[in-house]
Formats: C-alpha cells, structure tokens, sequence
C-alpha cells in the first residue's frame, strides 16, 4: 500500500503482504448463515463429454437459481455449432484456435473477448485446423433452429446438467457436485 493524500491509502498490485489477513467483517453472522461457499473444478475433475461427432463439452458450473451455466467448447476441426439465438448473456474467452460467426466480420484468435447480448442470433463456425476451445459463462435459454430456420430445442442449465449427468452414469463417473453453484 502506498500512502496518498488524505491518509487514504490505494491498493497496488501485486501485494506485499504475503499471509492470509483476518479482515474485518460488520456481517459475519449473516454470511456464516446464508453465504455460499466458493467452487474449485480442476482440470481432471470434469471430463470432456462428447458434443456430436466433432466437439466436446467440459461442465464447469451449474447455477439453477440463475439459469446460469459454465464450461469449456472444444470444436476439434473445422466446423460449424448451428444457428443460436441468446436469450440471456453469454460471456466468451477464446483458449486455443480460433472462432467467428458467419454473421460478424471478425474473427476471435486465443485470449479474443466475446460478449452476447439477448437477443442476438448467430451461427458460430471455426476454421481453424485445429478447431477451438472456448471458455464461456452463459446465462438464460440458447434456442436452437436449423438450416430452414425451424426451432429445434432450448438449451438451458437443465440441458447441460442432463448432457453432464448422462455421460457420467454412462460411464461410471461420480457426479462432481462442486460444479453445482
Ligand atoms: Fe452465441
């Protein structure tokens, strides 16, 4: 911390004070009653579950209460995830290839920021060799439609918990329950 004026002080980063502090807390009863604790999903704790015959999904979050969901879309060649339309927002970080959407005309390469907005209606395709992984944090229904523009299905946090809990009792895989916010 360095001193400014008014004897505030302003937060630097990286810190100094290597050590877990005990700060002070007005409503530490409340949050001991109704607080929620944090969640921690290693890279092995949640399998890649097959997503069609080209892509994979890792589950990372289900928030029920929300309509909120988490995971990593692994495209593993060039390919198309068909036309979408948000009804909620989605939140996107490109990892490793590359994404755009037939609709834009940019195109998002590892570390490339996306945001979705309700509303928004789009087709997403990679042409990379190596496809893409994207993390997202998606919120509210993705309906789906085909090539003809007829709807097809809603995907919501009930979808992805199904598409999750399937493949493991397929597979005899324990149900992570620290992916459940
Ligand atoms: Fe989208």
């Amino acid at each position: 911390m360095t001193e400014t004026t008014n004897n505030l002080k302003r937060m630097t980063a990286p810190g100094s004070a290597y050590k877990i502090v005990d700060v002070p807390e007005l409503y530490a009863d409340e949050i001991q009653r109704y607080g929620v604790e944090g969640k921690f999903v290693s890279d092995e704790d949640s399998p890649w579950v097959p997503f069609g015959d080209n892509a994979a999904i890792k589950h990372l979050a289900f928030d029920v209460r929300n309509n909120t969901f988490s995971n990593i879309l692994w495209i593993k060649s060039p390919g198309v995830i068909g036309t979408h339309k948000h009804r909620g927002t989605v939140v996107m970080l490109c990892l490793e290839g590359s994404v755009r959407y037939l609709e834009y005309d940019w195109v998002a390469g590892p570390g490339g920021f996306i945001y979705e907005t309700p509303g928004q209606t789009h087709t997403l395709v990679t042409d990379h060799p190596d496809g893409v992984k994207l993390f997202g944090w998606l919120n509210g229904a993705i309906e789906f439609y085909d090539e003809d523009a007829n709807f097809l299905e809603t995907c919501d946090v009930w979808w992805y918990i199904n598409h999750y809990e399937s493949y493991c009792r397929e597979h005899g895989i324990p149900i992570n329950k620290e992916l459940y916010i």
